[in-house]
């Protein structure tokens, strides 16, 4: 089996990269990640990308005049590389329509909440601040709205007493960590696909599985 070649960008400490790197280590795995491009010199996640033998380069932004430049430098070395689907994984560039375009049906991204809910930013202090008991991670296709793509996968976790922002990012983290290579795997084997701009899974949720908070007493 031909396996999807598959380039990571990424801004920062790249423990989703990481996720993503060791599903892929393995020969059965129907991505195979091929380069990982970050846009700030130094991100940690090209030291993983490193270790693991993969070919880890940096696109500095502020290197470029403008987005589309900065882009257009992204675009050039994703082709070099010879990739056919692109992961964001923490990437913290707004990307443009002109580059989303581009990669239509083969970019996707994790995003830290139970979307529609909490799109961009401080997602985590929005969800305390809103009081939601469930909160959690979506991975979904890239479209030229931010955070607004079709959905491929998502993961809930409660939020407890007493948490903060922090804590809730860390527990949300470690769902993120096991839902994007499973999402990764369904989109590059075929098995999720996007039909009429919303996702069919191949492989979804046990019909009885549920996360209830409060859960039941009995
Ligand atoms: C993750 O929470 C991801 O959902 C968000 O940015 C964070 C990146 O973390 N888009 P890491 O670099 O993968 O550790």
């Amino acid at each position: 089996m031909a396996r999807v070649r598959t380039g990571v960008l990424i801004s920062g400490r790249g423990s989703n990269l990481q996720a993503l790197l060791d599903a892929a280590a393995s020969q059965d795995f129907p991505a195979e990640i091929v380069c990982v491009l970050s846009n700030r010199p130094g991100a940690g996640g090209l030291a993983r990308a490193e270790a693991a033998g993969v070919t880890a380069l940096t696109v500095d932004h502020k290197g470029f005049e403008t987005r589309e430049a900065f882009e257009d430098a992204l675009h050039t070395e994703l082709e070099h590389q010879g990739v056919e689907l692109v992961c964001l994984a923490g990437f913290m560039r707004l990307l443009t329509p002109g580059f989303v375009n581009r990669w239509t049906g083969r970019m996707i991204n994790i995003h830290p909440s139970l979307l529609p809910s909490f799109k961009g930013v401080d997602t985590h202090q929005r969800a305390l601040d809103a009081g939601v008991k469930l909160t959690g991670a979506s991975v979904h296709f890239v479209s030229a709205e931010m955070d607004a793509g079709p959905i491929i996968g998502q993961a809930a976790i409660p939020v407890l007493p007493g948490d903060n922002a922090e804590a809730l990012a860390a527990r949300v983290l470690g769902a993120e960590h096991q839902l994007y290579p499973e999402c990764l795997r369904q989109v590059a084997s075929g098995e999720a696909r996007l039909v009429d701009g919303r996702v069919t899974l191949g492989h979804g949720a046990a019909p009885d599985a549920r996360l209830v908070n409060p859960p039941a007493r009995n």
